[in-house]
């Protein structure tokens, strides 16, 4: 990372379920000491309020450094001449995981996402639906050979989470690893202690 201070990461939020892995990814990032940018699409705001609640989006604008609107197309984000560590989309729907994939930068999320690709910086996509058809494949396919890591935001069962709230931790903690700034966080498999029959 180019500069000094805090790592800044950008977190986008689309409109996938799972928007709770969002909201952990900044409360993680602030409590590493991150300056996080944030950045929302209209349906991300829409699935915050539906899964979290209508409180959701300022609780969490509150632990960001910045706040962007989606068509804020001007912001330093969409420049890659601003210091940046990373970015993370989670959770990434498979709109956003298409226009990433073919340089669609209409939006300010997409536009962050295609500056950290090409400049070859961490591009973490927490790609969620299920199943999955030969489009989605094929766009996982795309921006994986442009760069970016997609990872799905599956349970570890092997660390037998006790709650939802420890899957979204453990995927949050994971993602947040996917970067290598901060020192590895996520729970990782024990064979020893686990050698239970
Ligand atoms: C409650 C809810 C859940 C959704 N879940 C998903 C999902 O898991 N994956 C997905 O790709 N789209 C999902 N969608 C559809 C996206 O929100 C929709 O395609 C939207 O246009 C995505 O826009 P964005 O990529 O700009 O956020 C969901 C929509 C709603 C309202």
């Amino acid at each position: 990372m180019r500069g000094g201070g805090a790592p800044r990461i950008v977190v986008g939020i689309s409109g996938a379920s799972g928007a709770a892995i969002g909201c952990r990814v900044v409360e993680r990032l602030a409590d590493c000491g991150a300056e996080v940018d944030l950045v929302v699409s209209d349906a991300g705001r829409r699935t915050l309020a539906a899964e979290i609640g209508p409180g959701a989006l300022a609780a969490l604008a509150a632990r960001a450094a910045r706040r962007h609107g989606i068509r804020e197309i001007g912001a330093g984000i969409a420049s890659g001449s601003v210091p940046v560590a990373g970015m993370i989309v989670a959770p990434c729907s498979m709109r956003t995981l298409a226009a990433i994939a073919h340089s669609l930068a209409d939006n300010l999320l997409v536009r962050a996402a295609d500056v950290r690709l090409k400049e070859r910086q961490p591009l973490v996509l927490v790609a969620r639906e299920a199943p999955l058809h030969l489009g989605h494949l094929r766009a996982m396919a795309a921006v994986t050979e442009m760069g970016a890591i997609v990872m799905p935001p599956v349970p570890a069962f092997y660390l037998r989470p006790a709650s939802v709230a420890e899957i979204v931790d453990q995927i949050a903690a994971r993602a947040i690893d996917l970067l290598r700034v901060f020192p590895a966080a996520a729970r990782a498999w024990e064979p020893e202690a686990s050698a239970r029959p």
